[in-house]
């Protein structure tokens, strides 16, 4: 059946054209001689008022038409005389697919966050997350874009992998082992041999490492794909499963992915404005009246940028009271990440960390203290990305791999990208549920993703 969108018949001016909508219904009002139904088929936040004469349809017909039913309605798409709408649907024919009683969970507005989670199953029907939803593609396909116009090629890295990528040890085991007896060696260890991929495997907590294999032929790759950690930490800004997108160049230097970086970030916020004012406008009213000033913002102006000892210096010189102090060596904690931001009113770009805190892969700085690795914090999200020049020195490499007790056999192909046609090489990391936090405004990770994997939540 070919109908038309709710999104098309919205902008239609076909004035007294037959038209078929389908859809589920929002709301219903009856008055005397006709029944208003709001229909809603997702494709754009706003309804499409159906008209329906009671005198041209069957009482159960009428009846049968309930907040959460889904319709087909054939009719004539007429100028609207009411408030809100410029068109609506003078029905003809409707016919009812599928009805929905009292015990239909989304009968009145208002519900909260916490609640629509719990049926995360139907609150794709809920004018928020229908909103976030269509942010969350529209982003998608911007970041697709943005990377195809600029000469990088999409890179699928492996789900499963038997690496550590980021030496946090934070992973989830993928194996077929009996959990009951697992097969053991002499010394009472678990034999992973006997596992199906004869070693031990989990599920990826990047793909970068797989990603620089392609930098060192392509040049200039992307992945974008879901990434699972482990961490059990319950926070509004952390989920076990999330998406993440990224980028890897060959010939980049630190200075140069920075650059790439912000240039992404401010065309995905200016992408968003252009493409998504609908559903923003709506967010920006019912969550967060500072969201559209906080995107304008962002597009402009240019990212603050210092190294990670500025930083420190710039938190301890604050007359705030941290609850962490900061210490020059320790992580930037998220309060500590705010502070920068707010300090500086605009994005900040931290570089140059105490190679301490940072992933092996980093490159070292003459210093031999600090690696040339960089966070891009955000208003209102924190760390919304993560990334560095990676060490391309063999010899470098092999020592950082040692000093941290890394498994050397384990990586040797990662090492062998440094033996053959090694190239100063770049790339960073953007967490998608962040981004979508910072363009909708939403406060909980939770409501950014269809169906959120979180310690001891996986619905669904
Ligand atoms: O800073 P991270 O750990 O960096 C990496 O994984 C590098 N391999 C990236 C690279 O250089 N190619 O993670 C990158 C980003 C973070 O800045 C954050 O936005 C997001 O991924 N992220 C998470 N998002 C949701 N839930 C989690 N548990 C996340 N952990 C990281
Ligand atoms: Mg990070």
């Amino acid at each position: 059946m070919i109908t038309t969108s709710v999104k098309e018949l919205l902008k239609s001016t076909d004035y007294d054209k037959e038209v078929t909508v389908q859809g589920w219904v929002r709301t219903k009002r009856d008055s005397k001689q006709v029944v208003f139904i709001a229909i809603n088929d997702g494709s754009i936040i706003h309804n499409i008022q159906v008209v329906a004469n009671i005198e041209s349809f069957l009482e159960e017909t009428l009846k049968s038409i309930t907040t959460g039913s889904c319709l087909l309605v054939n009719g004539t798409l007429v100028k609207s005389l009411g408030q809100g709408q410029t068109v609506e649907i003078q029905a003809k024919e409707i016919k009812l697919y599928g009805g929905a009683d009292e015990s239909y969970p989304l009968q009145k507005k208002g519900h909260t966050l916490e609640f629509l989670r719990e049926i995360a199953h139907l609150r794709p029907r809920t004018n928020t997350l229908g909103a976030v939803m269509r942010i969350r593609h529209a982003m998608s396909y911007a970041i697709h874009k943005y990377f195809n116009d600029n000469g990088f090629f999409y890179l699928n890295t492996p789900v499963i992998t038997g690496s550590d990528a980021e030496g946090a040890g934070e992973m989830f085991r993928v194996t077929t082992l009996d959990m009951k007896n697992p097969p053991k060696n002499e010394d009472g260890s678990i034999d992973y041999k006997e596992d199906f991929f004869g070693k031990e495997t989990n599920l990826t907590v990047s793909g970068q490492l797989e990603a620089e294999t392609a930098a060192m032929a392509l040049s200039k790759v992307y992945t974008f794909g879901p990434t699972f950690r482990a961490e059990n930490s319950n926070t509004p800004r952390h989920l076990a499963e999330f998406w993440m997108i990224e980028p890897e160049m060959a010939f980049y230097d630190i200075t140069d992915n920075m650059n790439v970086a912000e240039d992404m970030l401010k065309y995905l916020v200016r992408y968003a404005l252009e493409n998504c004012m609908d559903d923003l406008t709506f967010l920006n009213n019912m969550y967060d009246k500072e969201l559209l000033n906080r995107l304008n913002t962002v597009k402009d102006v240019t990212f603050k940028r210092i190294t990670y000892t500025e930083g420190i210096e710039v938190l301890k010189s604050s007359n705030k009271k941290f609850e962490f102090k900061p210490e020059w060596g320790s992580d930037l904690q998220k309060e500590h990440e705010n502070y920068l931001v707010e300090h500086f009113k605009s994005p900040v770009m931290v570089t140059d960390y105490p190679k301490g805190i940072k992933a092996f892969y980093m490159k070292l700085n003459e210093d031999g203290k600090t690696v040339r690795g960089m966070d891009v914090l955000f208003p209102y999200v924190g760390e919304i990305m993560g990334g560095s020049q990676r060490e391309e020195n063999y010899d470098k490499l092999l020592a950082r791999i040692r000093e941290m007790g890394l498994p050397e056999k384990e990586m040797g192909w990662y090492l062998d990208l440094r033996k053959f046609g090694t190239a100063p090489h770049s790339g960073f990391g953007l967490g998608l549920e962040r981004l979508i936090m910072f363009i909708t405004g939403m406060s909980n990770m939770r409501d950014v993703i269809p169906f959120p994997r979180t310690p001891k939540n996986a619905e669904f």
